[in-house]
């Protein structure tokens, strides 16, 4: 295994390092990217991160030129209007797919593509270099929490994986929005980076949240349907307005085992825990440290306990995380 920064990959570019699966850093979380006419390389992301081959991969361009090689037809206006406002972000859109595109990336019976557009300038010109849009889920083992530093991908991934780009700590923490115009409806799949309201301030019109598919539904985003996020610790979310006097009822009850809390500052926690990691004061800071405290007190807690959050702005993404990491919602 070797691990460079973005700046050696660019300076010491090889195209031949990247016919195999590699490690990227993005502003949300790290990948493990392909390139997207690279099908062995692309089916070893499936095996290495045990994911299930009905998940498509979301797939990264440096430029709307490449855009438009592996979407089918013109970009809708609605999606002019969010790519004008938030791309380069964390903003992924589900668009139709060309018919040229691997059967692996269209694995499912979809028939779209889901693609963003990174901000980290330098991972656009190392886009740019290998020429081709890189496909790449986060680069965690299906089901834990996504990594936010290249160690995290290490602890996940080690050997398996033989190429490893370092971009520091991921800036925003959480993956990118997931909101795609299906069957003339607009819809949010999966709340991340960029907030709900911003993109109903952009489009100038409300749209429905459906991070979750209800029994029956038919599955839009399939990534919905799996367990996620989820450590090997039993996850209790405390959510009534009494959490503090809930959680000290509960703790006495976890008297001998290892019980970790991930916190906010300010508040209290009125009762005997092992380990405190705490998230931070404001939600950005939450989004950014929530997938590190998770896998930190993982590492010593039997149990960890966490408080619930307003569902606005950055709170809506940190809560889908959360009930999807939770094995315990305490009302
Ligand atoms: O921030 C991110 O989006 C990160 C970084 C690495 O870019 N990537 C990421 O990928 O989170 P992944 O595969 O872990 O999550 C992508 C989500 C999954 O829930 C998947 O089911 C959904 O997007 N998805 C992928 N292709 C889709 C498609 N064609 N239609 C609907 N949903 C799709
Ligand atoms: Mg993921």
């Amino acid at each position: 295994m070797y691990v460079e920064s973005l700046d050696e990959a660019l300076e010491h570019f090889d195209i031949s390092k990247y016919d195999s699966p590699f490690i990227i850093p993005t502003e949300t979380v790290y990948g493990i990217a392909a390139r997207i006419d690279r099908e062995e390389a692309l089916r070893q992301i499936f095996a290495i991160k045990g994911r299930p081959s009905d998940n498509p991969l979301i797939v990264h361009i440096s430029s709307l030129s490449m855009l438009r090689k592996i979407i089918k037809g013109n970009i809708p206006h609605q999606y002019q209007t969010l790519i004008h406002k938030f791309w380069p972000g964390p903003l992924t859109l589900i668009f139709e797919c060309s018919d040229s595109l691997s059967p692996v990336i269209r694995g499912n019976a979809l028939g779209t593509v889901a693609v963003r557009m990174p901000s980290c300038p330098k991972l656009r010109d190392l886009i740019d270099k290998i020429g081709e849009p890189l496909a790449a889920p986060s680069a965690n083992t299906s089901g834990s929490p996504s990594p936010t530093t290249v160690q995290h991908v290490i602890d996940d991934f080690g050997d398996r994986v033989a190429h490893y780009i370092d971009g520091g700590p991921c800036q925003i923490g959480l993956e990118s929005t997931v909101f795609g115009i299906i069957n003339g409806e607009p819809l949010l799949l999966r709340p991340g980076g960029i907030t709900r309201e911003a993109i109903e301030n952009a489009l100038g019109y409300k749209i429905k949240v459906q991070s979750k598919t209800q029994a029956g539904e038919k599955i839009i985003c399939p990534g919905q349907k799996y367990r996620h996020y989820s450590p090997s610790a039993t996850v209790y979310l405390f959510k009534g307005p009494n959490w503090q006097s809930t959680m000290a009822k509960y703790a006495g009850e976890f008297n001998g085992k290892s019980l970790g809390v991930l916190g906010r500052r300010n508040d209290e926690y009125p009762f005997k825990y092992s380990h405190y990691f705490e998230l931070g004061s404001d939600t950005k800071e939450c989004c950014k440290n929530l997938f590190a405290g998770l896998r930190e007190l993982d590492k010593s807690c039997d149990v960890i306990f966490i408080k619930t959050l307003s569902l606005d702005h950055e709170g809506l993404a940190i809560m889908d995380r959360l009930e999807k990491a939770s094995t315990h919602i305490v009302e």
